[in-house]
């Protein structure tokens, strides 16, 4: 029997030099602020990566089960719904939810491509392979890219169904979320769809746990970006020597993740010729998750110039699933 093999393009927009830069970039931006910050993408490197998987995993960590939850349940509705012959996955990561997708298009006998979108190359490259095995003649194209810096070089063959799973939409404050969907807006043609999973508004105790687990995986995964800047900057961060902090501010909607110092420091950061001083008891900001409110997030696609299609919210009513159209 002839063996229809699926072909994986590996499309690189984050060659060494521009990775460095953007990284160089934020870290002295966030940095030399007061307060000091780092942006969130800067978690994954391939240890990163693990961690946030442990994390999914874990007991308190409530999003990644419950959007699965909804995605077995409504997989092949979407399928239907979108007609889509092309999956485009923003920040796909593992791709573990992806196979639900895929099976459920596959079923529908739309299934041509899938092209997973990702800021880490070995992540997105494993990724890209395993599901290339496991769905023969699947033309998988996959895109190494910052989804904030890079949408308009996706490839625009097919008829696309782009899906940004996770609730990482809520890593975009309220001004990079309305630029990030009117750009991508702008990339799709009728006949596209949006598929969008978000996190919504609860009760603090459940939101604070899952940002701050009883087995300290999170904690791990936190200072983890302290890890890829000594790594990558040649700096010499203790990452011990910083706390985990994790809490949910009711006037935003949304968890915060910061880093606080223990003591007194001094961090040396050789790549950027730069020290950076650290009072003891001093936060700085490491991520946002911004948690929805159901209508709030139709009035902000609506902004951006999508129509909603369909809403799915599990029964817990903890997370939501849109599909929306252009
Ligand atoms: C990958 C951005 C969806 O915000 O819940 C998990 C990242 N940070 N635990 C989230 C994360 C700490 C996660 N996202």
């Amino acid at each position: 029997m002839p063996v229809s093999l699926s072909t994986v393009h590996v499309i690189n927009h984050l060659d060494r030099d521009y990775l460095r830069q953007a990284l160089e970039h934020d870290v002295r931006v966030g940095l030399t602020a007061s307060p000091k910050w780092l942006p969130p993408k800067w978690f994954y490197d391939a240890a990163g990566s693990e961690l946030f998987s442990r994390i999914t995993r874990l007991p308190e960590y409530y999003p990644t089960r419950r959007e699965l939850a909804i995605l077995r349940a409504r997989a092949a509705d979407l399928a239907a719904e979108s007609g889509a012959d092309t999956l485009v996955e923003l920040g796909s990561g593992t791709s573990e939810k992806t196979v639900l997708l895929l099976d459920a298009l596959a079923s529908a006998g739309t299934l041509r491509a899938y092209t997973p979108v990702d800021v880490d190359a070995v992540t997105l490259s494993a990724a890209a392979q395993r599901l290339a095995r496991r769905f023969p003649g699947l033309a998988v194209r996959a895109v190494c890219a910052d989804f904030e810096r890079h949408l308009a070089l996706l490839p625009r063959a097919g008829r696309r169904m782009v899906a940004f799973l996770g609730g990482t939409i809520g890593n975009l404050d309220p001004v990079a979320r309305e630029v990030f969907l009117k750009e991508l807006r702008a990339t799709l043609r009728p006949g596209d769809t949006f598929l969008l999973g978000a996190d919504l508004v609860k009760d603090v105790e459940r939101l604070v746990a899952a940002y701050d687990d009883s087995a300290g995986v999170t904690a791990a995964f936190n200072r983890n970006v302290l890890r890829v800047i000594n790594r990558e900057l040649d700096a010499d961060f203790e990452p011990e020597a910083f706390e985990h902090v994790a809490l949910y501010d009711g006037r935003q909607d949304w968890i915060e993740m910061r880093l606080r110092a223990s003591r007194d420091m001094r961090v040396r950061i050789g790549g950027l010729d730069l020290a950076v001083d650290f009072a003891e008891g001093e936060e700085m900001r490491t991520e946002i998750s911004a948690k929805f409110r159901p209508e709030k997030l139709r009035e902000e696609l609506v902004a951006a110039g999508f129509k909603v299609r369909r809403r799915y919210t599990d029964p817990t009513g903890d997370f939501t699933l849109v599909l929306a159209e252009v």
